[in-house]
């Protein structure tokens, strides 16, 4: 069974309601007959300025982060539930820089896609290894132990997730994972969500780390790759767009 892929932008810490606008209306404008599914993930307060741009379009809309509880005293936090009503249908949980640098583990991460699911939003939630990792032998491992934590917090639910295969090594570096190498990772990844809720064929797995308008077609071409999570050629109309034709 072949699926429509998912190609989503990640802006990261990036934008201005000027350059949101025209960033926005290239896109909209250049979707065309896309088949995949395009959704952007900006940061929470342009989700109101991206509802309007969207508007009558097919471009769905992301966060980048939610908050694992549903509201109360948790200063500086955003709720699954204010995401919804700002129209995000997606919730990136669990992304290496939030590892990173906010201390996030995976039961967190555990618990913000729950969290979103909550609300119907679909978390898509990151995995990847670093370096380190990657060269002591260590990304089934790491990966597995990243998704396990998922799985195990959603139960029954853990078939309705988004998962991105993002290595550590391959993010803002012009390293991108070959194709083989990310399609390995991807089977894995695949077997363990096939354990787990025996629908995993349904799951899109995308793919994330400098890919760009040159790779993308090579990377989506494998069999579990189901699109592509995007860093930085998000933010340039021409690039992004290329990534969607390449997606189909
Ligand atoms: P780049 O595409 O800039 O490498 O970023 C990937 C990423 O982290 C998407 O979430």
């Amino acid at each position: 069974m072949s699926k429509h892929k998912l190609i989503a932008g990640n802006w990261k810490m990036n934008g201005s309601l000027a350059g949101n606008d025209a960033l926005v209306r290239a896109v909209v404008a250049g979707l065309g007959g896309a088949r995949c599914t395009v959704a952007l993930c900006v940061p929470a307060p342009y989700l109101a300025q991206l509802q309007l741009l969207r508007h009558g379009s097919a471009l769905e809309l992301g966060a980048q982060d939610v908050s694992a509880h549903a509201q109360g005293a948790y200063t500086g936090e955003v709720s699954a539930a204010m995401l919804k009503e700002f129209g995000a249908r997606y919730a990136i949980v669990g992304h290496s820089e939030r590892r990173q640098y906010h201390g996030e583990t995976d039961q967190l991460v555990a618990d913000k896609a729950k969290a979103a699911l909550a609300q119907g939003i679909t978390p898509i939630v990151c995995v990847g290894e670093t370096l380190a990792e990657r060269e002591g032998g260590r990304t089934e491992e790491v990966v597995k132990r990243q998704l396990a934590a998922v799985i195990h917090t959603l139960a029954h639910c853990a078939g309705e997730i988004v998962v991105a295969y993002e290595p550590v090594w391959a993010i803002g570096t012009g390293r991108t994972a070959t194709p083989e190498q990310a399609q390995q990772v991807h089977a894995v990844l695949r077997a363990q969500l096939q354990a787990a809720t025996g629908h995993a064929e349904r799951v899109h797995i995308l793919y994330g780390g400098s890919m760009n308008a040159a790779n993308a077609a090579s990377l989506l071409a494998q069999p579990d790759i189901d699109g592509g999570l995007i860093g930085g050629a998000s933010l340039k109309a021409p690039d992004f767009l290329q990534i969607i034709q390449a997606a189909g």
